[in-house]
């Protein structure tokens, strides 16, 4: 059955939404409900969403914070694409029906929900942080340091840093889905984020990658650089760290150089007396 607004303008345009329904805590199997929604130039799948949400069926189940492709929270597969919701314009889908459906590779909690844990368990494991012997901050902000880089260094991770979480390469990679145990690209990027950054210390990052269902399961299919949305390039980051394994780059990062600053205190302190 489909479901419509008959108070809407007979004039507006109508795109047709397609969406997955399936509770997890119910045992009641899933189906698909469809929805005839109006659409603008600039309507996003989340607004059509939403407007289903408002006037048709409360109950449908997405997760959305942002709405500027921030956050990452939005993610769905679109037309059997993994793609984040508030990102992707009706308009330029270029189809008369719109197929909404939860991310493959993840458990499903309900409709286009789903659960995260595992995919950020992964991210923690990689310790995706800077670890160095003399970056701890004390109660009284004294002993900080500045680091020195440069901007080929910088370049190095950038756009690594770029990642908001969002899970769509994991969705799309072929090998976490036949090894819940494999990383992923997302974890692995953001290892290679940290072994290329210069203020990074840490001498274990190569051997937490190098398990039985670590890095060599990745097959390089690619998928994860082709649907993420912030312009990462995952499988990059994954053969660049291979390639350090292997020995075929060498390890040639130089520690970048610490600026002691003066405490935070005593510079709000000057700035005061100077006002
Ligand atoms: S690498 Fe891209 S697709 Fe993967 S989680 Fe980060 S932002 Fe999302
Ligand atoms: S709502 Fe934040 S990324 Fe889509």
């Amino acid at each position: 059955m489909i479901m419509s607004n008959t108070a809407e303008n007979k004039n507006e345009k109508k795109i047709r939404l397609k969406v997955y329904r399936e509770n997890r805590g119910q045992d009641s199997g899933s189906h698909y409900d469809t929805f005839e929604v109006p659409y603008k130039k600039w309507t996003t799948v989340l607004d059509a969403l939403l407007y289903v949400k408002s006037y048709m069926d409360p109950s449908v189940a997405i997760r959305y914070s942002c709405r500027m492709a921030s956050c990452g929270s939005c993610g769905m597969k679109i037309n059997g694409i993994p793609k984040l919701a508030c990102y992707t314009k009706i308009s330029e889908l270029e189809t008369s029906t719109i197929e909404c459906e939860p991310l493959p590779n993840f458990p499903i909690i309900r409709d286009l929900v789903t659960d995260f844990s595992r995919f950020f368990d992964h991210h923690k494991s990689m310790h995706p942080y800077i670890e160095a012997k003399e970056s701890s901050v004390d109660d009284t902000r004294k002993g900080t340091f500045s680091f020195y880089q440069s901007p080929e260094d910088v370049d190095k991770y950038l756009q690594f840093s770029y990642c908001i979480k969002c899970g769509l390469c994991y969705s799309a990679c072929p090998t976490v889905g036949t090894d819940v145990n494999f990383p992923g690209p997302q974890a692995l990027a953001q290892q290679y984020r940290y072994f290329a950054d210069t203020r990074d210390e840490s001498a274990k990052r190569l051997d937490i990658v190098d398990d039985r269902h670590g890095i060599w399961r990745c097959h390089f299919a690619g998928s994860c650089s082709k649907v993420c949305p912030k312009g990462v390039d995952p499988a990059l980051g994954i053969q660049l760290l291979k390639s350090y394994m292997l020995g075929i780059s060498k390890n040639d990062k130089v520690p970048a150089k610490k600026i002691e600053v003066e405490s935070i205190d005593n510079r709000y302190n000057s700035s005061a007396k100077t006002e």
